[in-house]
């Protein structure tokens, strides 16, 4: 059973209990077929609850769940006010709120705000002429000239940034699929509109929204129209609506951005509560595969401070392509070629696949990673099915290939849905490695040594620790390049924790500076074992097994 303690601090922590909260991004559709139409549902989401409190889980992101042509995994909106039919309806995610609050489970909603479907009113208003009430919704010109520095983001489908309509005779403006008109965030009633939806959700009980491609919001010619100060302007009004009416919820912007640029919309901490850490995930790949803690240090010395109140959202997988945007053009090669040597596995500037098969479904690898997010600075955001170290299909199109549906059991469907398994959404995987039959919930809740039970502990460890969540971070001196050490702290408290890491698939000794620690005890902290003192010169030696790693609490003796 859950620890009362925790769920005391899910859910009366305030404002800032995102900065302890571990997240878990949940593919509605491909989570939990309540329905049996062969899709995943909201009261499949809700019927699972009991399993993401067992787990330790204390937030639920929900990819989009509105009425949608699916042509995007329902990031092409047609309505934002209406739930998807094959999804249930807002009673059902009133339903789902009600049930996970009881839990001390926040949920947040992923909030489409760049663009919305080609099939949603508003456009189908906006295209049909010049002068229509609705005519500068979207953002439309006379050609396609127009903001050719902006890069285009899905290449492997797209070549332009904008789609002739031949009912306007005009061109539109879109950042990501031509099915995906971007909004014209210069009008003022496309801020207001927005600024309703975000009322609606969060009056039904969201805690909080996941910003969608928060960066493209306005354009500007000559520039690559990301990052602009009126995109920031506007996110700011969105945060004083949340901090004026619901002063809980939390705001976490998908910024896919350098350093420099991703820590502006934390703004002075009045613009988003959480930025994604994207630098850093793919630092983590490459330290891996070099074995060499350097890529990770060195990601870690160019994050930047973040102001008060804040947090980082660190994750390894998502529901997107595991992204390479953020590393130099020789490490994306040097990545490409470790982790996606089948060029049908790279999907747009990233790779298509799940964290096991990229990590060959080494154990050890897994485990190492997850305690990495689970200490590093920031809020750990796990992907669904990562938990039991699902496998993916790399010949589904798109991203497709790693939102295959979740292996709750040996069972028919994996569990997934009682369908006729033709009528399923998508197939589960079946292979010898990863196949439901072996990967699964129901067994792993059952194998006391399973990756599922290791994942439910650590979450257990973090949770106790509180530091890991909103303690200060510290990187130490070794003179091991394969490891990295750390110490999580609080200024105002004596509790210290040391987290170390071997990247290589060797045992490796080390000798960490823990000088500012000298005669304190460090106590395991999954064993609770005590080890020898921290003597007078601080040089504390310890031996790493392959891929291993250490947590401890340097306790005062
Ligand atoms: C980012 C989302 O994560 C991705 O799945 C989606 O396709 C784009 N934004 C467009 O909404």
């Amino acid at each position: 059973m859950l620890d009362p303690s925790r769920r005391t601090l899910a859910l009366n922590d305030e404002r800032t209990w995102f900065q302890r909260a571990v997240f878990y991004e949940v593919y509605v559709r491909g989570f939990y077929d309540a329905t049996g139409d062969g899709q995943g549902d909201i009261r499949g989401v809700t019927s699972k609850l009991d399993y993401l409190e067992w787990l330790g889980i204390d937030c639920l992101w929900l990819l989009p769940f509105y009425a949608s042509p699916w042509k995007d995994g329902g990031y092409d909106v047609s309505d934002y006010y209406s739930v998807h039919p094959a999804y249930g309806s807002v009673t059902d995610i009133e339903e789902l709120l009600n049930q996970a609050h009881l839990r001390g489970i926040r949920v947040i909603a992923d909030l489409v705000l760049n663009h919305t479907s080609d099939q949603h009113p508003w456009f189908a208003e906006s295209k049909m002429s010049r002068d229509n009430p609705k005519s500068d919704w979207y953002v439309w010109a006379d050609d396609d000239g127009g903001y050719q520095s902006a890069p285009v983001i899905f290449i492997d489908s797209q070549s332009s940034n904008w789609t002739y309509c031949p009912d306007r005779e005009q061109y539109y403006w879109h950042r990501f699929f031509n099915h995906q008109p971007d909004l014209n965030y210069e009008n003022p009633d496309v801020q207001e509109a927005m600024l309703q939806v975000v009322r609606y959700w969060l009056g039904l009980g969201f805690d909080g929204f996941r910003l969608d491609a928060a960066a493209y919001l306005f354009q500007a010619e000559g520039t690559c129209c990301e990052n602009l100060p009126a995109t920031h302007t506007f996110l700011k009004r969105i945060r004083s609506v949340v901090d004026a009416e619901f002063p809980e919820a939390v705001l976490l912007a998908e910024v896919n951005q350098v350093p420099s640029e991703v820590v502006n919309y934390f703004g002075n901490g009045d613009e988003c509560h959480m930025c994604y850490d994207f630098p850093l995930m793919p630092r983590l790949f490459l330290s891996v595969k070099t074995e060499s803690a350097l890529p990770t240090a060195e990601a870690l010395r160019q994050t930047p401070d973040i102001p008060a109140g804040c947090q980082w959202g660190i994750f390894l997988r998502n529901h997107d392509e595991l992204t390479l945007e953020m590393v130099t053009d020789q490490e994306r090669e040097f990545l490409y070629s470790a982790f996606a040597s089948d060029p049908i596995s790279r999907r747009n500037v990233g790779i298509g696949r799940r964290l096991a098969p990229l990590i060959d479904n080494d154990r050890r690898v897994a485990e190492l990673l997850h305690a990495l997010i689970l200490s590093l600075p920031g809020s750990p955001i796990l992907y669904y099915g990562d938990e039991i170290l699902m496998g993916d299909n790399i010949y589904l199109g798109d991203r497709d290939s790693v939102r295959t549906p979740m292996q709750w059991s040996p069972d028919r469907n994996g569990g997934f849905s009682r369908a006729d398994p033709a009528r399923l959404y998508s197939s589960p995987i079946i292979d010898p490695v990863y196949g439901y039959q072996v990967v699964n919930v129901e067994s792993q809740m059952n194998n006391p040594s399973s990756f599922l039970r290791w994942t439910r502990e650590m979450l257990s460890v973090r949770h106790r620790e509180s530091v890991l969540g909103d303690g200060e971070f510290k990187l130490l001196s070794v003179d091991n390049d394969c490891v990295l050490a750390f110490a999580r702290f609080l200024a105002r408290d004596e509790r210290v924790v040391l987290c170390v890491f071997n990247f290589a698939s060797k045992v490796q000794p080390v000798s960490v500076n823990l000088s500012d620690w000298i005669s304190r005890v460090p106590v395991e902290l999954l064993g609770m074992t005590p080890f020898p003192v921290i003597e007078d010169d601080g040089a504390y030696r310890l031996t790493l097994a392959p891929y291993g790693f250490l947590w401890f609490e340097l306790c005062v003796a």
